[in-house]
C-alpha cells in the first residue's frame, strides 16, 4: 500500500491507494463522519461501513459549508450525542468539508482527533494534507482557522471516478502547481491523457503530488517559511473567489492566479514560465471569469494571509521550482493586471 509519511509533533501516514476507504479504519470507537451533500450515496456507505460513525453529518457541498452558521450546527450535533474527548471526526468531501470537519474537530472540546478522507483530487493533493482547516469570512477566505493536523489520511482514487470532468480539472491546477514550485516532472504528466483515474500511472502522479504537499507540511506546519509556496497562484485566487462570492470555484481561481503568478515572476526577473500557465488554462477550461475590477480585487489581496505589517507578499518563481516571496509594488501589481486581462482574452477556447 502506497504510503506516505507526514513528519512533526504528530506523525501520520497519508495512504495512496485505490480501495483504501475499504481498508481504513481508526482506534477511536465512537466517531463522528461529516460529510459533502453532494456526495454520491455509495461513496458514504463505504465511509460508513470502514468507520462505523454513531452519526453523519451532512455539510452543504463547497465553500457553503465553510461559515459560522454551518460549524455551528455541526458542533451541536456533536454535542448533541455527547462525542466524547476520546473520539474522532471523520471528514469525508472535497476541501471545502475537510477544511470545515478538520476546524470542528479543532474546536470541540479544545480538540478531538481528526481523520480526513478527500473525495476531490484538489482535497487529495492539497487541503485534506498538512492540517490547514477553517472557515471563510465575508472579508475574505480561510480567515478563521486552526492548524490541526489529520491522524491518517486516505487518498482513493476510487473516490474520484464519479467527479465531473470539470471538477476534476480543477483540482488538478494544485497538481500543476506542485509541479511548478517542486516537482516540474508533474507538468507533463498532468496535461498528459493519462492523467485520469483508472488511467496506468494515474496513482503514481497523484502520489508524487502528494509527497509534494507531505515534505513541505513535514518541514514547515506552520507556515513559518517554505509552507507559503504552496500558495503560488493563491493570493489572486482567493481575491477572484471573494469578488465572485464563490461563483469560480477555488481550483479555477488558482488556474487563472498561478498565470498571473507566472506574468509577475517574468515582471519582476524571473524566468518566462507563463507558457506553461497558459497551457494549463488551455488544458483546464475554466469557468469563464466576470468583468473584473483591479481595485475590488487588490482589496481582497491586501488582506491575503501572507500579508504582514508592511503588506501583501507574493509567492513568485525565479524559475521552476524556484519559488520566493515579494512584495511586488502596485504599479507592478496593476500592468501585470492589465497583461493577464488580455492574455485570458486572446485564449479565445476559454470564450472570454
Ligand atoms: N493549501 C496551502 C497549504 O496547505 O498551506
Amino acid at each position: 500500500m502506497p504510503q506516505l509519511e507526514v513528519g512533526g509533533a504528530q506523525p501520520y501516514t497519508v495512504t495512496v491507494e485505490a480501495g483504501a476507504l475499504n481498508r481504513a479504519s481508526v482506534p477511536e470507537t465512537r466517531v463522528a463522519l461529516i460529510a459533502d451533500a453532494g456526495l454520491p450515496t455509495g461513496s458514504v456507505v463505504r465511509a460508513e461501513q470502514a468507520f462505523r460513525p454513531e452519526l453523519t453529518i451532512t455539510v452543504p457541498r463547497g465553500d457553503a459549508c465553510k461559515t459560522f452558521e454551518v460549524l455551528g450546527g455541526v458542533l451541536s450535533r456533536l454535542a448533541a450525542v455527547n462525542l466524547p474527548r476520546d473520539g474522532a471526526v471523520i471528514g469525508l468531501g472535497g476541501g471545502a468539508t475537510t477544511d470545515l470537519a478538520g476546524f470542528a474537530a479543532a474546536c470541540y472540546l479544545r480538540g478531538v482527533a481528526y481523520y480526513s478522507v478527500p473525495t476531490t483530487l484538489l482535497g487529495m493533493v492539497d487541503a485534506a494534507v498538512g492540517g490547514k482547516t477553517g472557515i471563510n469570512l465575508p472579508e475574505g477566505k480561510n480567515l478563521v482557522g486552526a492548524f490541526w493536523p489529520p491522524r491518517a489520511v486516505w487518498c482513493d482514487p476510487e473516490l474520484l471516478g464519479s467527479l465531473p470532468p470539470a471538477v476534476f480539472r480543477e483540482g488538478a491546477a494544485e497538481v500543476y502547481k506542485h509541479g511548478l514550485i517542486a516537482d516540474p516532472s508533474l507538468l507533463s504528466r498532468v496535461l498528459s491523457p493519462e492523467f485520469r483515474p483508472g488511467q496506468r500511472g494515474f496513482e503514481t502522479t497523484l502520489a508524487d503530488a502528494v509527497a509534494v504537499k507531505a515534505g513541505v507540511v513535514t518541514r514547515d506546519l506552520t507556515e513559518q517559511g517554505e509552507r507559503a509556496y504552496l500558495n503560488f497562484g493563491h493570493t489572486l485566487a482567493h481575491a477572484i473567489e471573494a469578488v465572485t462570492r464563490h461563483g469560480i470555484s477555488h481550483g479555477d481561481a488558482v488556474g487563472y492566479g498561478m498565470h498571473y503568478a507566472a506574468l509577475l515572476s517574468r515582471e519582476m526577473g524571473g524566468a518566462d514560465l507563463s507558457g506553461h500557465t497558459r497551457r494549463f488554462l488551455e488544458w483546464q477550461q475554466p469557468r469563464p471569469l466576470p468583468p473584473l475590477d483591479f481595485g475590488e480585487l487588490n482589496a481582497y489581496m491586501a488582506r491575503d494571509k501572507k500579508a504582514d505589517s508592511a503588506g501583501v507578499r507574493f509567492v513568485l518563481l525565479h524559475d521552476l521550482a524556484r519559488p520566493y516571496l515579494a512584495r511586488v509594488p502596485e504599479e507592478t501589481l496593476q500592468s501585470g493586471f492589465g497583461e493577464w486581462q488580455a492574455e485570458l482574452g486572446s485564449l479565445r477556447s476559454l470564450n472570454f
